[in-house]
């Protein structure tokens, strides 16, 4: 719910069109979602170089950062990841009508907060790439030695522990990382992208 009232919206006069028109390419957000230690900030990043080695306009929101300035009055309570997501979905909705492709990199374990972020953009605009990997396999790369943590009660509410994740039902991209490369994750990306005729 809005708390400012007296509030008007302003309609921007260069178009999404116009902007795709210069840029040479469409904008979107890819919404990488999965667990700790998935590879979504590893794909993502990895996504991002080569698009901008491809010369396309585009951006970075990754987890931890985001947590560091914007969300850092959020923790990880089921309410601060849902507001978390609100806060990162309209950020990248501000990056797709500036006619960039975002990257954003957030375990975003909730179905609803997802469906929510959605839910604002247009038809084809918003892409769920669902970082697919056992909790196992997480489990025993733990590359920041989060789960170990986790599992002795020293971090709470962790997800995949003793905080849910719901896996997405019907992703437009789904990467089984630890069975293929990052390269080969790239290629699934960008092959998308082509295959939509938004690059
Ligand atoms: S969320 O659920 O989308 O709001 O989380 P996100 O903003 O992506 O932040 C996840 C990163 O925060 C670290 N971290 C935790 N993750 C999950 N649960 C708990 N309790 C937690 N505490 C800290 C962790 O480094 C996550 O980074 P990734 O890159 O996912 O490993």
């Amino acid at each position: 719910m809005s708390k400012s009232s007296n509030i008007t919206w302003h309609n921007a006069t260069i178009t999404k069109e116009d902007r795709r028109a210069q840029n040479g390419h469409g904008s979107c957000t890819l919404w990488f979602t999965g667990l700790s230690g998935s590879g979504k900030s590893t794909i993502a990043n990895a996504v991002s170089n080569e698009l901008f080695r491809q010369g396309i306009n585009e951006y970075v929101l990754d987890g931890d950062n985001i947590r560091h300035g914007l969300n850092k009055d959020l923790g990880f309570s089921e309410e601060d990841r849902t507001e978390n997501i609100r806060r990162i979905g309209e950020v990248a909705k501000l990056f797709v009508d500036s006619g960039q492709i975002v990257t954003t990199a957030f375990i975003s374990p909730f179905r609803s907060d997802r469906d929510n972020v959605r839910a604002l953009f247009a038809e084809g605009e918003f892409i769920e790439v669902f970082i697919d990997c056992p909790l196992e396999e997480c489990e025993r790369r733990d590359p920041k030695q989060l789960y170990v943590k986790a599992r002795k009660g020293e971090i709470k509410d962790f997800t995949g522990i003793d905080s849910p994740y719901e896996s997405p039902e019907n992703p437009e991209i789904l990467i089984r990382s630890d069975l293929v490369t990052v390269e080969e994750s790239v290629e699934q990306v960008l092959g998308y992208l082509r295959e939509k005729n938004i690059i």
